[in-house]
């Protein structure tokens, strides 16, 4: 099948790649743009593991765009959430509170969290949990990725609320 070049935005920078119009957004994250932290569990809409998101916003089931389809928005994917070395609070809060297991659904849980957030900063454990049920942990680990998505939620609340350092604090 002919490729087609095709410019993704990710994580602001932009990958110039040659795609398949049928190939995923998914695959075309981890095989052309080299971002393995997408991952792929079910390929079907199920799992959540490839969640990526759209305009700093949208969250997004990678394996059911089309990599062409993705052109124009401004990806982001989990190797775009620690900035200059420092954790993102939802990765620190994962860290925290043992988020994770395998690992294998925590890039997806991660990305749906972020949109989340963005949307719903200060969620209850009920948001929480309705946010993330599209998304599933094999290890079952839910109740401590509950428990770190709000202590992400209360760090992001707290940096928000902390004065702005100006000249005359120097
Ligand atoms: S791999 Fe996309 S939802 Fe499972
Ligand atoms: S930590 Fe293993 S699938 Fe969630």
């Amino acid at each position: 099948m002919t490729k087609q070049r095709v410019e993704l935005n990710v994580n602001g920078e932009i990958h110039e790649i040659q795609v398949e119009p049928r190939k995923l957004l998914a695959y075309a994250l981890r095989d052309e743009c080299g971002l393995t932290g997408t991952h792929v569990g079910c390929d079907s809409s199920s799992c959540g593991c490839c969640v990526v998101v759209l305009d700093g916003e949208t969250p997004v089931k990678s394996c059911t765009m089309f990599a062409v389809q993705a052109e124009g928005h401004d990806i982001t994917t989990v190797e775009g959430l620690a900035q200059g070395g420092q954790l993102h609070p939802l990765q620190q809060g994962f860290w925290d509170q043992h988020g994770l297991q395998c690992g294998y659904c925590t890039p997806g849980m991660l990305m749906t969290s972020y949109a989340m957030l963005k949307e719903y900063p200060e969620p209850t454990e009920e948001d929480v949990r309705k946010f993330l049920s599209g998304n599933l942990c094999r290890c079952t680990g839910y109740n401590n990725i509950v428990k770190a998505v709000l202590q992400a939620a209360k760090a992001l609340g707290a940096e928000k609320s902390e004065p702005e350092t100006t000249a005359a604090d120097d």
